[in-house]
């Protein structure tokens, strides 16, 4: 039997079918391997006989990578396994940012005493218009899994996708999506679309890469999203720029002082994929990936 310890609550989900398997929350110190979902393991002291971790998420920011790499500690994450969640969470950013359903909702809820509330509803409604996303340009930075599902989705929505991704080619692109008209610069995404959602990991290249002199080359009234890292973006700067009127809506899916209670911000507290779905997914993916590295040696999304 495998001893397996998770270090936050994926350990009660998704792991029916694994009977070689037994988990626990604590005392890790014995541990062969290490399930960690967004744990930050950067102060975690290492079990002396850790060969693996595997994160169930994409994102790997939460690992010291070459500090586990320097001491022959192999670390797997789950990518793709929860894109489909994250991708549904974008599309109901992209259309909360349209559409003023929350105004509506909160305006009927604080109503709900009202006898009046059908008549002044017809008073009221004008100023929760907004618009169609249906022929609109939507610009996807990161042609990954999610980018790709977005980009499909999109598409069928109605919006005209254009995709950027310095590692794909456009062959491959056409490949991933025959919805997705690829573009070799990023400006031109900047420039050309009416929404923009970034969809690349958390790298020294990638950090605060949609800042001042990005938003400046904007069109006027973008709408910007970020499901996939806080630090990707300069929310001082995209704070200045919604109180210039120059950003739209700023939908974010990483809560923070600058973003919280600013108008014009959608903050939501990291849940892109937080869906039973994909935690199940993930916590399958990484728990495959352990066993398989730990009985045979093979290694996967290292
Ligand atoms: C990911 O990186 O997979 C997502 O951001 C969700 C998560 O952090 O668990």
């Amino acid at each position: 039997m495998f001893h397996y310890h998770c270090l936050n609550p994926i350990s009660q989900v998704g792991l029916d079918g694994f009977s070689s398997l037994y988990v626990q929350t604590d005392n890790i110190n014995d541990a062969d391997a290490i399930l960690v979902r967004s744990a930050a393991m950067h102060d975690l002291e290492l079990p002396e006989n850790l060969e693996a971790v595997a994160r169930a998420g994409a994102g790997v920011n939460n690992i010291p990578l070459q500090k586990y790499a320097e001491q022959g500690i192999v670390v797997f994450n789950t990518p793709g396994a929860n894109a489909n969640g994250v991708k549904e969470a974008v599309l109901a950013g992209l259309l909360l940012a349209s559409r003023d359903i929350v105004g509506g909702i909160n305006w009927v809820q604080s109503e709900r005493q009202n006898d009046l509330i059908a008549k002044d509803a017809e008073k009221e409604k004008k100023r929760f218009a907004g618009n169609e996303i249906m022929g609109k340009r939507l610009g996807i930075i990161g042609l990954g899994a999610i980018g790709v599902l977005v980009a499909n989705a999109a598409a069928r929505l109605g919006m005209e996708v254009y995709g950027y991704d310095p590692y794909i080619s456009v062959d491959a692109a056409w490949n991933l999506s025959r919805d997705i008209r690829h573009i070799k610069e990023v400006d031109e995404i900047y420039r050309e679309c009416d929404y923009i959602t970034i969809h690349v990991p958390l790298m020294d290249s990638t950090r605060k890469m949609i800042n001042k002199d990005a938003i400046d080359k904007m069109k006027d009234g973008v709408v910007l999203l970020n499901y996939a890292r806080d630090l990707l973006v300069d929310e001082e700067a995209v704070v200045d720029a919604l109180r210039a009127g120059k950003v739209k809506r700023y939908v974010s899916d990483f809560p923070n002082p600058t973003t919280a209670g600013a108008k014009g911000c959608i903050v939501t507290p990291h849940i892109g994929a937080s869906t039973a779905e994909s935690e199940d997914n993930c916590a399958k993916m990484a728990v495959k990936e352990l066993i398989d590295y730990l009985e045979h040696g093979n290694i996967h999304h290292s």
